[in-house]
């Protein structure tokens, strides 16, 4: 009997994935297909998988061709199940040949014909068509946002926005966009959503008038700097049946999300202690981080990071919070913060820093274990769980991207063409974070050292 082992994402069952089934089936007399796991797809970059791993295990059983279906979760695996189920035939389409010529040690490596003119990804943009964002502001974010954006299938950034016409002109040129307006009523015309990339306190206005005209909307952090300001955007959002996201890049993040569900499941017991540090040390005292009337300084830059984990680990009801700052003689903004929020039960303390540097750990510690993620812990790429018992500790590693705004994207994109929730950032967590940098700059708990 001759076994023939093939794999692929199979999403969106299309007539090229027909025609290769069909010709690997053909190469022998018992067809083993490989369909890549959600968590192994993410790893590899591959992001905008439209159908559940069910969903396309189903559609290969339908076809009628597959003898056994398994699925692929590392790297590395193809081996092991060629060994395994002792595959004769390694086949494969032809958009990967010369790919898979190292498989050959373990058995015959064949690259069959690719049907040509159809994809997964075609499919995905014809399905939901093409979501047009446009950059309003041409700042340092705006660059890697939209250098992020190439790698996310069907969203597409080709107009700026902006006060002077010089300067996006050349942003444009820069970034290779097409168009550059200072006209916000013309550029709103001409996008399905915003991507608002400008100082903290012009976010309201700018998401206001994109969300009354129906535009869908990311804007990035701090939302804006004021609970009702938050509010009052979601709910423009919801009634204009629009979607509003905060850009916080850590929400989004697979491994974020991974340790916030491990430390739910109760692994180191109740969480008793959430310490989050984000330092970014910045002495050009010119740049907009400075400025206290462009709402400069280390609460309003930095603190959305270490509150987003406190607030997902021990929820958005505590009882105090004080904060101790050292602020900059010369122009006022917190150079330093040490924010300690009291709960009934638990503590937390966000440390953010423009003019002290410290170690950005996260430490989260509970009744029988604590999980430390080092440095950078906002990308969330690795982490661990530790015991008193060390021969118990875990080691975690998920992927993060480059800058990783791309999962922000991608999760802004599925909201927006699949009506899919946003489950990663809720609007009263956005409306918390406004809160507590309102308090602060009303400074009534703020302690100066
Ligand atoms: N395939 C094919 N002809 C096509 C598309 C895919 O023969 N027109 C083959 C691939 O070469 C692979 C298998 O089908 O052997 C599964 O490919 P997959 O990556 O899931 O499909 P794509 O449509 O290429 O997906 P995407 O656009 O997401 O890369």
């Amino acid at each position: 009997m001759i076994k023939v082992i093939t794999y692929g994402t199979f999403d969106l069952f299309h007539e090229g994935h027909y025609n290769l089934l069909k010709r690997a089936k053909d190469l022998g007399d018992y067809l083993i297909v490989g369909v890549t796991s959600e968590n192994y797809d993410k790893g590899r970059g591959k992001l905008n998988v439209h159908q559940s791993l069910v969903e396309r295990i189903e559609n290969i059983k339908q076809s009628g061709f597959a003898d056994e279906i398994i699925v692929e979760e590392y790297m590395g695996q193809k081996i092991e199940d060629i060994k395994k189920y002792e595959a004769d035939i390694f086949a494969i389409g032809s958009d990967w040949l010369g790919k898979f010529d190292y498989l050959n040690e373990y058995c015959e490596v064949v690259y069959l014909e690719r049907t040509k003119g159809v994809s997964s990804t075609k499919l995905r943009n014809e399905n939901r068509g093409i979501l047009n964002i446009g950059c309003v502001g041409a700042g340092r974010i705006a660059k890697r946002m939209i250098r992020e954006s190439k790698f996310v299938s069907g969203v597409n950034i080709d107009i700026v926005y902006g006060r002077n016409k010089a300067k996006i002109r050349k942003f444009a040129e820069e970034n290779e966009l097409e168009k550059y307006t200072t006209d916000f009523d013309e550029f709103l015309s001409k996008v399905d959503a915003v991507y608002i990339a400008t100082p903290h306190t012009t976010h309201y206005d700018f998401a206001k008038r994109a969300l009354e005209s129906k535009k869908h909307v990311l804007c990035e952090k701090p939302i804006t700097l004021k609970e009702d300001q938050t509010r009052e955007l979601y709910e423009i959002a919801d009634k204009n049946n629009v979607v509003l996201y905060e850009a916080i890049k850590t929400a989004y993040a697979p491994g974020f999300q991974r340790l916030v569900m491990i430390t739910k499941s109760g692994v180191i017991g109740k969480v008793i202690d959430v310490d989050a540090t984000f330092t970014k040390l910045e002495n050009n005292k010119n740049l907009r981080e400075y400025d206290l009337t462009q709402g400069g300084g280390s609460i309003s830059e930095l603190i959305s990071y270490p509150l987003l984990a406190i607030f997902k680990l021990l929820g958005m009801d505590y009882e105090k919070i004080t904060f101790y700052s050292r602020f900059d003689g010369e122009t006022g903004i917190d150079l330093y913060t040490k924010a300690l929020i009291q709960y009934e039960d638990a503590i937390a303390s966000a440390n953010v820093g423009l003019g002290v540097k410290k170690e950005g750990e996260l430490i989260i510690s509970g009744t029988h274990g604590y999980i430390y993620v080092p440095a950078p812990w906002w990308k969330t790429e690795y982490f661990e769980i530790r015991f008193e018992n060390q021969n118990l500790n875990e080691k975690y590693f998920v992927k993060f991207d480059d800058d990783g705004l791309r999962y922000e994207l991608v999760d802004f994109y599925h909201s927006i063409a699949e009506g899919a929730l946003n489950i990663s950032l809720s609007a009263e967590e956005s409306a918390a974070i406004s809160k507590v940098i309102e308090k602060f700059f009303d400074k009534a708990d703020t302690i100066e050292i």
